[in-house]
């Protein structure tokens, strides 16, 4: 079954690494993300978002979660490979009703976002879920700071960060036990507007300090920490895309990350760019192909290569069970 997430943040935290929390939608991500981290034998977190719940059905998608927990154990009995731990985690839960069905179908771990809420709603709301899903062993993430929309001038717009001053008091009337920061990523593939050649702003690593010197040893979270990698985007242009200006948060600012108190690391976008580039490509230079095998089957053996990259040479996951 799924395991919730403390033991795996009180490893992460202890070693210096981050676990990887990858969306999906679907079965061909789904099958790339259990065999990459079976494969790399890092623990993983399966999200799943109040959208991919309605894109693909609640109860299958659940039931496809369940059934990529006998695929990981197949994989790992064919490669003598270690069992991994994997949670299931719902991403971006907007309210108490949708954390409990949640809770109710097997999930093992929720986020509740109040985030754009009032500090004492939010306050409210996630203590709200904490009391319901640790009667269930469920973890709870919650959220203090909104992340940046592309429109907004990150620099100029301070009050978009988390408030170092607010987390102590947040976590210890929430039980929360973990917390997602806002230290100047973004969701999707354009998170900084930045010159051709320019680099990026990078994250507010003095804001994290800060954090983590009011909540010693508390499991952070950190949300659009998509890279948004070059080749697929340049593959996905080249083959009669436009996605001119998507940029992501650089590799080394997560690798940085991955060895402070930030313990999971959340990445959706890189996982659709990977796949739309590699079946723009296939499409554009194999016009007759029509089996959906064809196109699909190479797109997720290109993000099983990218989800083991990153658990390897980024977050720091790998062989960490
Ligand atoms: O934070 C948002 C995640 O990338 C999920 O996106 O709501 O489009 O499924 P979604
Ligand atoms: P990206 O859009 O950067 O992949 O962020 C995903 C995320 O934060 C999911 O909660
Ligand atoms: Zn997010």
């Amino acid at each position: 079954g799924f395991v919730n997430t403390k033991e795996m943040f009180k490893d992460a935290m202890e070693k210096g690494y981050a676990i990887p929390a990858y969306n999906f939608n679907n079965m061909e991500q789904l099958q790339a993300i259990i065999t990459a981290c079976t494969l790399t034998q890092s623990p993983v977190i399966l999200q799943v978002s109040k959208g991919a719940r309605k894109y693909a059905n609640q109860t299958l998608l659940r039931w496809m979660a369940q059934g990529a927990v006998e695929l990981m154990k197949e994989i790992a009995s064919e490669s003598g490979l270690k069992e991994i731990p994997i949670a299931l985690h719902l991403d971006h839960g907007d309210s108490f009703e949708l954390c409990k069905s949640c809770i109710e179908t097997g999930f093992s771990s929720v986020m509740i976002d109040g985030s754009h809420l009032p500090y004492e709603e939010n306050v409210e709301i996630t203590a709200k879920v904490v009391e319901y899903a640790h009667k269930y062993d469920v973890s709870v993430e919650g959220e203090l700071g909104v992340l940046a929309g592309i429109e907004e001038d990150v620099k100029a717009e301070k009050s978009i960060y988390t408030n170092p001053d607010d987390v102590e008091d947040f976590v210890k009337s929430t039980g929360v036990d973990s917390l997602a920061i806002a230290i100047g990523t973004s969701h999707g593939a354009y998170k900084f507007k930045v010159k051709p050649g320019e680099q990026p702003p990078p994250l507010r690593f003095d804001i994290l300090e800060e954090v983590e010197k009011r909540i010693p040893g508390f499991p952070i979270v950190l949300h659009g920490a998509s890279s948004v990698l070059q080749e697929y985007v340049e593959m996905i242009n080249k083959y009669g895309g436009d996605l001119s200006g998507a940029v992501g948060v650089p590799e080394d600012q997560l690798r940085k990350a991955a060895q402070s108190a930030v313990c999971k690391i959340n990445i959706d976008s890189d996982g659709r760019l990977a796949m739309t580039a590699k079946v723009r490509e296939i499409l554009w230079t194999q016009p007759a192909e029509f089996d959906p095998r064809k196109y699909l089957g190479p797109a997720r053996e290109e993000l099983i290569n990218m989800y083991m990259r990153k658990n390897r040479e980024v977050l720091g996951s790998a062989n960490r069970v």
